[in-house]
């Protein structure tokens, strides 16, 4: 069996190495797919196929988009799908097409740090007996003549990309489950170099693991990757969350629209051009007209597909912004930063988006997953004229302001026309 070539690049922290991407490379047939999945069920984290991902993406199968648009398309395709991937804050594992290693732009992304590439390798011969080519359009004719041709060609490219090589026949020797052997090869070599970090219990294989750092965000915060279907995305819980936002939002997006309301107040530092979109206060402000008008202003800004937004505020905000971040373009990527109790727990997570029509509540709505969810706790602190209430968890005004909150009712802190200043 090869020896690995050493498992993090040069440039990559040890911190980011600990929660890497794990993208599994190899000629078609080698098992990328079935390895790959027991591999994240090894690592405690979930898994993607990038041909699955291309295929959910444009809506059409792999052949079809061969044989209508041609391989060069098919692996501009290949390079958004992986390229969507490895922006996800929450570690994958990723099984990548026999051939994404030909396209420069995709050899990029897996030379990130943070991106650990393990290189499953195999002869023709035992390719070419065990590869169903039905599905595989670059293996019609004699698979094995084409295999053999491919390893020749791409052998210097897995090569330049691989951190770790693995040798996939001798698993299949005298090996009762050789897919199984050989996945918990790889996590055993993974965890001996420290370029992942186990699960921290037996759920968080099964529900997505618990605790596994995110690049960027500090060690002290609590961290749960929720699974949803086939996204993954981290919700980022603590005092000062928010200061953690630029490494939560994709890098791919230039451009971020910070949706909120007048009166929250909470400032989200971001590194990169950002502008802050005004919505109004309550149900009333949670309609299609809102959503409309979001879009048109997100358009006029000339944000793009590539670029996200932000969502600053309780249910109503990241509802609101939520759905029209699922509607424009077509769905661009949003992070929940939610900042009442009930956001933080409820309406932020699951990716239900909506708003109301005049006939009902939420009749409108999307299943949008957020990117990220940042509960920054400090967004619940009481102002000076308030009191956390037990029974409510939210903050409760001291002073009986004759208006909307009276003494020991929940205060709407926005409108509040309490005498004592209220921050
Ligand atoms: N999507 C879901 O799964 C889900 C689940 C539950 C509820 N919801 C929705 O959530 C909405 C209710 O959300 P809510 O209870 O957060 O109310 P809300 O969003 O209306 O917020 C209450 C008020 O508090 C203000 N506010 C919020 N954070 C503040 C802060 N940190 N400082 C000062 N003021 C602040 C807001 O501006 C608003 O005036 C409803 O529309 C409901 O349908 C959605």
């Amino acid at each position: 069996m090869a020896e690995p070539s050493g498992v993090t690049r040069a440039g990559a922290s040890p911190a980011a190495a600990r929660a890497a991407h794990v993208v599994l490379v190899g000629l078609s047939g080698t098992g990328k797919t079935t390895v790959g999945r027991r591999l994240a069920k090894e690592l405690g984290r979930p898994f993607a196929d990038a041909d699955e991902q291309i295929e959910l993406r444009s809506g059409r199968t792999i052949p079809d988009v061969f044989a209508t648009e041609g391989e060069e398309r098919f692996r501009e395709l290949e390079t958004e799908a992986i390229a969507d991937l490895l922006d996800r804050p929450s570690p994958l594992v990723v099984a990548a097409g026999g051939g994404a290693v030909t396209r420069p732009a995709t050899r990029e992304l897996l030379a990130r740090p943070g991106v650990v590439v393990v290189w499953l390798r195999a002869s023709p011969q035992f390719l070419a007996a065990r590869t169903d080519t039905t599905h595989r359009p670059l293996l019609a004719g004699d698979a094995e003549a084409t295999l053999a041709r491919h390893l020749t060609e791409r052998t210097p490219l897995y090569a330049e990309v691989a951190d770790l090589v693995v040798d996939v026949e001798p698993f299949h020797v005298d090996e009762g489950k050789p897919k199984r052997a050989l996945a918990r090869h790889i996590a055993d070599r993974l965890r001996e170099r420290e370029a992942v970090v186990p699960p921290a219990d037996g759920d968080a294989a099964a529900s997505g693991a618990t605790g596994v750092p995110v690049p960027g965000v500090p060690a002290a915060l609590s961290t749960v990757h929720v699974q949803a279907g086939r996204v993954t995305y981290p919700v980022v819980v603590g005092p000062g969350a928010r200061r953690s936002l630029d490494a939560l939002v994709p890098a791919s997006a230039r451009r971020v629209a910070v949706v909120t309301q007048p009166g929250i107040g909470l400032e989200v530092p971001l590194d990169r051009e950002h502008a802050v979109f005004t919505i109004g206060d309550g149900e009333p402000a949670k309609t299609v007209a809102t959503v409309e008008e979001l879009c048109r202003a997100w358009s006029r800004w000339g944000l793009t597909r590539a670029d996200a937004v932000v969502a600053v505020g309780g249910g109503v905000v990241t509802d609101t912004a939520g759905f029209a971040a699922a509607v424009y373009h077509r769905g661009v990527a949003v992070v929940h930063v939610p900042t009442t109790l009930l956001g933080m727990v409820d309406a932020a997570i699951g990716g239900k988006t909506g708003v109301n029509l005049p006939e009902g509540k939420n009749l409108i709505g999307a299943f949008w997953q957020p990117h990220a969810v940042v509960c920054d706790t400090d967004a619940l602190a009481c102002g000076p004229n308030h009191a956390p209430d037990a029974n409510s968890c939210s903050c409760v005004c001291q002073d009986n302001c004759g208006g909307n909150c009276g003494i020991g009712s929940t205060c709407n802190m926005s409108t509040c026309t309490c005498s004592v200043v209220i921050d």
